[in-house]
């Protein structure tokens, strides 16, 4: 259910091994291919596009970065992933332009995907055979299954049919928000900025060579209304500026107001009906791990259908809530760590901030806080 990344490479790596699934989403294809959200691949996610045959537009057009920037008290530090990490790096390219080629994928296997489904339940997860019914092009359909894989994200049906009680719900909301543009300006550096500011968080990334994608922290009820370009451009320029430097100014081409919140379910699973993605949890995006993470479910999950439907073997299934958690987990920390560390709290006082500085220097100037940081934020092999 649902063809975000989750959804649509656990269909690709079932199709790979063989195993026949229906994938079934409530949005077009036009709205999907247009939506704006992450941008930042780790290692592994960008490794395993091209192990499964989807990357050769991300080889050619994803910016392949070797660090990041951390500004405060009007300097920036920079975190060099290679020297840190072994090697890895991270490579910046749309989240939509994963779901363009994902679902050109999908397309070309001729197994079905169908778009703009509507009024879609699901029931019959805890026997062995889940049913799914939604309607499509006027038709009501009945579809009955093997499993059910809800990867229908945050407000999705699947985790919502889920009896009550045989989930914990984990969650932290905090207060605030950020206001994301993208603008027709080249980027003004060469690598990510994340910047501490008594303004505010600010952050300076890219989409292309001629596409930048900036986000400023603003309070979780913020009227776009009252940002004119001139304002964004404005708070952009004072958060993020320094002696010397300038920041592009461009068209902007989109603007939206994204809330803050780390969310976690468990179990991952009820009966034959297993979450991934965003459908299970939720990060702040500062660690950049939310489509990361989706990905790296699935990845487990396929494994674990293929031992269930080439052998019967259902261990890897069973595994699989215990499995994932771990690194979910991890994500947890790391989004909340950055969140914490670069965004200015509303109540907050000269204690706290003087505890992020703290923190923002010891990892600018330690190597091993650094290399902590580094291998975080490229993604972990082994959690
Ligand atoms: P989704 O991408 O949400 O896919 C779920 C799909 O299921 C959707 O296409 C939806 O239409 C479909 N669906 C929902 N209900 C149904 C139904 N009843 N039937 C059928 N289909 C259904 N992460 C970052 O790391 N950095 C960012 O900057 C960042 N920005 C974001 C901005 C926004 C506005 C949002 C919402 C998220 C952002 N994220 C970001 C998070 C990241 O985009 C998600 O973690 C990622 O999309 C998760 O993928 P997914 O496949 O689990 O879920
Ligand atoms: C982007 C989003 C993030 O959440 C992040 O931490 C870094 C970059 C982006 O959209 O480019």
């Amino acid at each position: 259910m649902g063809a975000g990344p989750a959804g649509l490479v656990l269909a690709h790596l079932l199709h790979l091994k063989g195993i026949d699934s229906v994938v079934l989403e409530s949005q077009s294809r036009e709205y999907l291919e247009h939506r704006v959200r992450a941008g930042v691949l780790e290692q592994g996610t960008a490794d395993l596009l091209d192990a499964i045959g989807v990357g050769d537009r991300l080889r050619r057009e994803g910016l392949v970065h070797e660090g990041i920037e951390l500004q405060f008290e009007g300097e920036r530090h920079r975190i060099d992933f290679p020297s840190l990490t072994g090697g890895r790096r991270i490579t910046v390219y749309g989240q939509q332009e994963v779901v363009k080629d994902l679902i050109a994928a999908r397309l070309e296997t001729e197994r079905p995907l169908l778009f703009e489904v509507t009024d879609v339940a699901v029931g019959g997860f805890e026997s062995d055979s889940p049913t799914i019914r939604f309607g499509h092009e006027g038709e009501k359909i009945e579809l009955r299954c093997d499993f059910i894989a809800g990867c229908d994200g945050s407000h999705g049906v699947c985790r919502e049919s889920i009896p009550e009680g045989a989930l914990t719900v984990f969650e932290r909301e905090y207060p605030f928000a950020w206001l994301g543009i993208l603008a027709a300006a080249p980027p003004s550096n060469d690598e990510l900025i994340y910047a501490y500011h008594e303004r505010g968080f600010a952050l300076h990334s890219m989409r292309s060579p001629t596409v930048t994608r900036l986000y400023l922290q603003v309070r979780p009820d913020e009227d776009l209304d009252e940002w004119p370009d001139e304002r964004i451009w404005d708070e952009l320029e004072r958060r993020l500026g320094l002696e010397g430097w300038t920041l592009n100014n461009g068209e902007i081409t989109e603007k939206g107001v994204t809330g803050m919140r780390s969310f976690v379910v468990e179990p991952m699973q009820c009966g034959r009906m297993f979450l991934a993605g965003d459908s299970a949890h939720i990060v702040p995006p500062t660690g950049a791990k939310g489509l990361n993470l989706a990905v790296a479910d699935v990845r487990v999950l396929a494994e674990g259908l293929a031992a269930w439907f080439e052998n019967g073997d259902g261990s890897a299934l069973e595994r699989y809530s215990a499995d994932v958690l771990r690194r979910v987990w991890r994500a947890e920390h790391f989004s909340w760590f950055m969140t914490s560390m670069l965004h200015r709290l509303e109540d907050g006082d000269a204690f706290d901030v003087k505890l992020q500085l703290a923190q923002l220097s010891y990892v600018c100037s330690s190597e091993r806080a650094a290399a902590s940081l580094a291998e975080n934020y490229v993604g972990l092999e082994h959690v």
